[in-house]
Protein backbone atom coordinates (compact mmCIF):
# COMPACT_ATOMS: atom_id res chain seq x y z
CA UNK A 1 0.00 0.00 0.00
CA UNK A 2 1.74 3.27 -0.69
CA UNK A 3 -0.93 5.01 -2.18
CA UNK A 4 -4.23 6.87 -0.73
CA UNK A 5 -6.10 6.07 -3.83
CA UNK A 6 -6.20 1.91 -3.61
CA UNK A 7 -8.66 -0.59 -4.73
CA UNK A 8 -11.30 -1.78 -3.05
CA UNK A 9 -11.18 -5.50 -3.57
CA UNK A 10 -14.76 -6.01 -2.39
CA UNK A 11 -15.91 -4.17 -5.56
CA UNK A 12 -13.39 -3.75 -7.53
CA UNK A 13 -13.61 0.05 -7.94
CA UNK A 14 -11.34 2.83 -6.66
CA UNK A 15 -11.85 4.83 -3.28
CA UNK A 16 -10.09 7.33 -2.19
CA UNK A 17 -9.07 6.05 1.39
CA UNK A 18 -6.82 7.61 3.75
CA UNK A 19 -3.08 6.11 4.37
CA UNK A 20 -2.47 5.96 8.14
CA UNK A 21 0.48 8.19 9.00
CA UNK A 22 2.60 7.74 12.27
CA UNK A 23 4.91 10.48 13.25
CA UNK A 24 7.69 10.40 15.34
CA UNK A 25 8.38 13.82 17.44
CA UNK A 26 11.37 13.76 18.99
CA UNK A 27 11.23 17.71 20.17
CA UNK A 28 14.52 18.63 21.77
CA UNK A 29 16.15 15.02 21.87
CA UNK A 30 19.07 12.78 20.66
CA UNK A 31 22.05 13.57 19.24
CA UNK A 32 24.12 12.13 16.07
CA UNK A 33 25.03 9.24 17.73
CA UNK A 34 21.88 8.23 19.42
CA UNK A 35 20.14 9.30 16.73
CA UNK A 36 22.46 6.86 14.47
CA UNK A 37 21.68 4.03 17.03
CA UNK A 38 17.84 4.62 17.42
CA UNK A 39 17.48 3.91 12.72
CA UNK A 40 19.92 0.97 13.05
CA UNK A 41 17.70 -0.43 15.86
CA UNK A 42 14.25 0.77 14.60
CA UNK A 43 15.78 -0.81 10.78
CA UNK A 44 15.64 -4.06 12.18
CA UNK A 45 12.43 -3.70 13.97
CA UNK A 46 9.67 -3.23 11.03
CA UNK A 47 10.25 -4.70 7.87
CA UNK A 48 7.84 -3.05 5.77
CA UNK A 49 6.10 0.24 5.83
CA UNK A 50 3.75 -0.14 2.92
CA UNK A 51 0.92 -0.50 5.14
CA UNK A 52 1.47 3.19 6.71
CA UNK A 53 3.41 6.55 6.28
CA UNK A 54 6.44 6.91 8.52
CA UNK A 55 7.70 10.09 9.25
CA UNK A 56 10.29 10.75 11.90
CA UNK A 57 11.21 14.06 12.75
CA UNK A 58 14.50 14.88 14.51
CA UNK A 59 16.05 18.05 15.69
CA UNK A 60 17.37 19.72 12.62
CA UNK A 61 21.17 19.14 13.36
CA UNK A 62 20.35 14.98 13.01
CA UNK A 63 18.32 15.37 9.90
CA UNK A 64 21.52 14.69 7.39
CA UNK A 65 21.95 11.30 9.67
CA UNK A 66 18.56 10.30 9.43
CA UNK A 67 18.05 10.97 5.97
CA UNK A 68 20.92 8.73 5.32
CA UNK A 69 20.03 6.27 7.78
CA UNK A 70 16.43 5.75 6.34
CA UNK A 71 18.01 5.42 2.86
CA UNK A 72 16.69 2.55 0.90
CA UNK A 73 13.65 2.36 3.00
CA UNK A 74 10.16 4.09 2.91
CA UNK A 75 10.73 6.03 6.31
CA UNK A 76 10.23 9.70 5.69
CA UNK A 77 12.25 12.39 7.13
CA UNK A 78 10.54 15.59 8.74
CA UNK A 79 11.28 18.57 10.76
CA UNK A 80 9.61 20.16 13.72
CA UNK A 81 9.40 24.03 12.34
CA UNK A 82 10.76 26.26 9.34
CA UNK A 83 10.55 29.44 8.73
CA UNK A 84 8.01 31.40 6.24
CA UNK A 85 10.88 33.63 3.72
CA UNK A 86 13.06 31.71 1.86
CA UNK A 87 16.31 33.84 2.68
CA UNK A 88 17.45 36.88 4.50
CA UNK A 89 18.51 38.17 7.71
CA UNK A 90 16.42 35.96 9.87
CA UNK A 91 19.30 34.55 12.19
CA UNK A 92 18.67 31.05 13.68
CA UNK A 93 16.06 30.13 11.33
CA UNK A 94 15.73 27.79 8.86
CA UNK A 95 13.36 27.99 5.46
CA UNK A 96 11.42 25.05 3.63
CA UNK A 97 13.46 25.25 0.70
CA UNK A 98 16.34 23.99 2.95
CA UNK A 99 14.29 20.98 4.67
CA UNK A 100 13.53 19.85 1.14
CA UNK A 101 17.14 20.04 -0.21
CA UNK A 102 18.37 18.56 2.52
CA UNK A 103 15.99 15.42 2.27
CA UNK A 104 12.93 15.85 4.52
CA UNK A 105 9.97 15.30 2.85
CA UNK A 106 7.27 16.90 5.90
CA UNK A 107 7.38 19.26 8.45
CA UNK A 108 5.74 19.51 11.84
CA UNK A 109 4.06 23.60 12.02
CA UNK A 110 2.21 25.05 14.99
CA UNK A 111 2.66 22.61 17.43
CA UNK A 112 1.49 23.63 21.06
CA UNK A 113 5.36 23.60 21.97
CA UNK A 114 5.87 26.36 19.16
CA UNK A 115 2.88 28.04 20.44
CA UNK A 116 2.94 28.02 23.75
CA UNK A 117 7.15 28.69 24.32
CA UNK A 118 8.00 30.39 21.14
CA UNK A 119 5.22 33.19 20.43
CA UNK A 120 3.49 31.07 17.18
CA UNK A 121 0.07 32.18 16.32
CA UNK A 122 -2.36 31.00 13.80
CA UNK A 123 -1.39 33.75 11.60
CA UNK A 124 2.34 32.27 11.32
CA UNK A 125 1.09 28.80 11.25
CA UNK A 126 -1.03 29.99 7.79
CA UNK A 127 2.45 31.89 6.88
CA UNK A 128 4.36 28.70 7.56
CA UNK A 129 1.84 26.19 5.72
CA UNK A 130 2.20 28.28 2.73
CA UNK A 131 5.84 28.38 2.57
CA UNK A 132 6.25 24.53 3.16
CA UNK A 133 3.76 24.04 0.97
CA UNK A 134 5.87 25.94 -1.68
CA UNK A 135 8.80 24.64 -0.78
CA UNK A 136 7.36 21.20 -1.84
CA UNK A 137 7.22 19.82 1.86
CA UNK A 138 3.75 17.97 3.41
CA UNK A 139 3.37 20.08 6.43
CA UNK A 140 1.70 18.33 9.60
CA UNK A 141 -0.23 21.11 11.05
CA UNK A 142 -1.12 20.46 14.79
CA UNK A 143 -4.04 22.16 17.00
CA UNK A 144 -5.80 21.24 19.69
CA UNK A 145 -7.35 22.58 23.42
CA UNK A 146 -5.41 23.45 26.16
CA UNK A 147 -8.06 22.12 28.76
CA UNK A 148 -10.99 20.25 28.32
CA UNK A 149 -13.52 23.28 27.96
CA UNK A 150 -13.93 25.22 24.55
CA UNK A 151 -12.86 22.43 22.78
CA UNK A 152 -15.35 23.65 19.87
CA UNK A 153 -14.51 27.19 19.80
CA UNK A 154 -11.01 26.56 20.24
CA UNK A 155 -10.47 24.23 17.40
CA UNK A 156 -12.61 26.30 15.40
CA UNK A 157 -10.68 29.36 15.71
CA UNK A 158 -7.19 27.25 14.78
CA UNK A 159 -8.75 26.08 11.46
CA UNK A 160 -10.23 28.87 10.46
CA UNK A 161 -7.57 31.04 11.07
CA UNK A 162 -4.84 29.22 10.51
CA UNK A 163 -5.61 26.52 7.52
CA UNK A 164 -9.07 27.30 5.74
CA UNK A 165 -7.77 30.31 4.33
CA UNK A 166 -5.87 27.81 2.18
CA UNK A 167 -6.96 26.86 -1.38
CA UNK A 168 -8.35 23.15 -1.88
CA UNK A 169 -5.02 22.36 -3.86
CA UNK A 170 -3.35 23.36 -1.06
CA UNK A 171 -5.43 21.67 1.79
CA UNK A 172 -4.91 18.51 -0.06
CA UNK A 173 -1.36 18.12 0.84
CA UNK A 174 -1.73 18.71 4.25
CA UNK A 175 -1.99 16.09 6.99
CA UNK A 176 -3.45 17.69 10.55
CA UNK A 177 -2.51 16.59 14.02
CA UNK A 178 -5.16 16.78 17.19
CA UNK A 179 -3.10 17.18 20.05
CA UNK A 180 -5.18 18.09 22.60
CA UNK A 181 -2.46 19.83 25.05
CA UNK A 182 -3.70 18.53 28.41
CA UNK A 183 -2.68 14.75 26.96
CA UNK A 184 0.45 16.28 25.41
CA UNK A 185 3.58 14.43 27.50
CA UNK A 186 0.43 13.74 30.63
CA UNK A 187 0.31 10.22 30.44
CA UNK A 188 -3.00 10.73 29.98
CA UNK A 189 -4.41 9.98 26.66
CA UNK A 190 -8.04 11.23 25.38
CA UNK A 191 -10.20 8.68 25.42
CA UNK A 192 -11.08 6.61 21.75
CA UNK A 193 -14.81 8.73 21.82
CA UNK A 194 -12.92 12.08 23.07
CA UNK A 195 -10.61 12.10 20.57
CA UNK A 196 -12.60 10.77 17.64
CA UNK A 197 -15.59 13.36 18.81
CA UNK A 198 -12.65 15.84 17.97
CA UNK A 199 -11.29 14.72 14.89
CA UNK A 200 -15.41 14.62 13.78
CA UNK A 201 -15.16 18.65 14.71
CA UNK A 202 -12.54 18.73 12.96
CA UNK A 203 -13.59 17.00 9.89
CA UNK A 204 -16.76 18.94 9.75
CA UNK A 205 -15.01 22.20 9.11
CA UNK A 206 -12.78 20.57 6.51
CA UNK A 207 -16.62 20.25 4.84
CA UNK A 208 -18.45 23.36 5.71
CA UNK A 209 -14.91 25.41 4.42
CA UNK A 210 -13.42 23.23 1.40
CA UNK A 211 -15.80 20.46 0.92
CA UNK A 212 -16.81 16.81 1.30
CA UNK A 213 -14.22 15.34 -0.75
CA UNK A 214 -11.51 17.41 0.98
CA UNK A 215 -13.01 16.31 4.22
CA UNK A 216 -12.75 12.24 3.14
CA UNK A 217 -9.40 12.64 1.90
CA UNK A 218 -7.69 14.49 4.85
CA UNK A 219 -5.95 12.24 7.33
CA UNK A 220 -6.17 13.57 10.69
CA UNK A 221 -4.19 12.14 13.01
CA UNK A 222 -3.46 11.80 17.02
CA UNK A 223 -0.90 13.11 19.51
CA UNK A 224 -0.76 13.04 22.98
CA UNK A 225 0.57 10.31 25.19
CA UNK A 226 0.07 7.41 22.37
CA UNK A 227 1.86 4.05 23.68
CA UNK A 228 1.84 0.68 22.27
CA UNK A 229 -0.70 -0.51 25.15
CA UNK A 230 -3.21 3.03 24.51
CA UNK A 231 -3.65 3.21 20.47
CA UNK A 232 -4.72 -0.25 19.59
CA UNK A 233 -7.84 1.45 20.72
CA UNK A 234 -7.35 4.97 19.20
CA UNK A 235 -6.63 2.89 16.12
CA UNK A 236 -9.94 0.93 16.43
CA UNK A 237 -11.87 4.95 15.77
CA UNK A 238 -12.20 5.11 12.31
CA UNK A 239 -11.89 9.10 12.52
CA UNK A 240 -8.04 8.18 13.96
CA UNK A 241 -6.06 8.06 10.39
CA UNK A 242 -2.58 7.42 12.65
CA UNK A 243 -0.30 9.21 15.31
CA UNK A 244 1.89 12.12 16.28
CA UNK A 245 4.02 10.85 19.05
CA UNK A 246 6.56 11.94 21.28
CA UNK A 247 8.42 10.52 24.20
CA UNK A 248 7.06 7.18 22.73
CA UNK A 249 8.98 7.55 19.89
CA UNK A 250 12.19 8.35 21.09
CA UNK A 251 12.87 4.46 22.30
CA UNK A 252 12.98 2.65 18.52
CA UNK A 253 11.07 -0.76 20.01
CA UNK A 254 8.15 1.10 21.15
CA UNK A 255 8.04 3.07 18.32
CA UNK A 256 8.48 0.22 15.81
CA UNK A 257 5.96 -2.07 18.24
CA UNK A 258 3.54 1.61 16.95
CA UNK A 259 4.61 1.12 13.42
CA UNK A 260 3.88 -3.07 13.51
CA UNK A 261 0.38 -2.39 15.12
CA UNK A 262 -0.98 -1.42 11.32
CA UNK A 263 0.99 -3.96 9.83
CA UNK A 264 -1.62 -6.43 10.16
CA UNK A 265 -3.39 -7.41 6.46
CA UNK A 266 -6.64 -8.04 8.60
CA UNK A 267 -6.31 -4.32 9.87
CA UNK A 268 -5.50 -2.89 6.56
CA UNK A 269 -8.96 -4.77 5.19
CA UNK A 270 -11.01 -3.32 7.95
CA UNK A 271 -9.32 -0.24 7.34
CA UNK A 272 -10.20 0.06 3.88
CA UNK A 273 -13.83 -1.64 4.53
CA UNK A 274 -14.55 1.47 6.80
CA UNK A 275 -12.61 4.28 4.86
CA UNK A 276 -15.05 3.31 1.71
CA UNK A 277 -18.05 4.10 4.28
CA UNK A 278 -17.10 8.03 3.40
CA UNK A 279 -17.38 7.63 -0.44
P1 LIG B 1 3.74 12.79 23.86
O1 LIG B 1 3.50 11.57 23.00
O2 LIG B 1 5.05 12.73 24.59
O3 LIG B 1 2.58 13.08 24.74
O4 LIG B 1 3.89 14.04 22.86
C1 LIG B 1 2.91 14.24 21.89
C2 LIG B 1 3.36 15.30 20.97
O5 LIG B 1 3.48 16.46 21.37
C3 LIG B 1 3.66 14.92 19.60
O6 LIG B 1 3.83 16.04 18.78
Amino acid sequence: MNSSLLVNKATNTQSAIRLPVIGANWKLHKDLAETESFFEKFRSLVDDFGYCEVVICPPFLDIATAVSAAEQTTIHIGAQNLYWENDGAFTGEVSGEMIKASGCSHVIVGHSERRRYFGETDETVLKKLVAALEAGLTPIVCIGESERKNVESVLEKQFRCGIAPLSAEQFAKLIIAYEPIWAIGAGKTATPEIAAAAHRLIRGHVTKHLGAQAANQVRIIYGGSVKPDNAQSLMAQEEIDGFLVGGASLDAVSFAALVNLYKSEEKSESRINQSCNYV
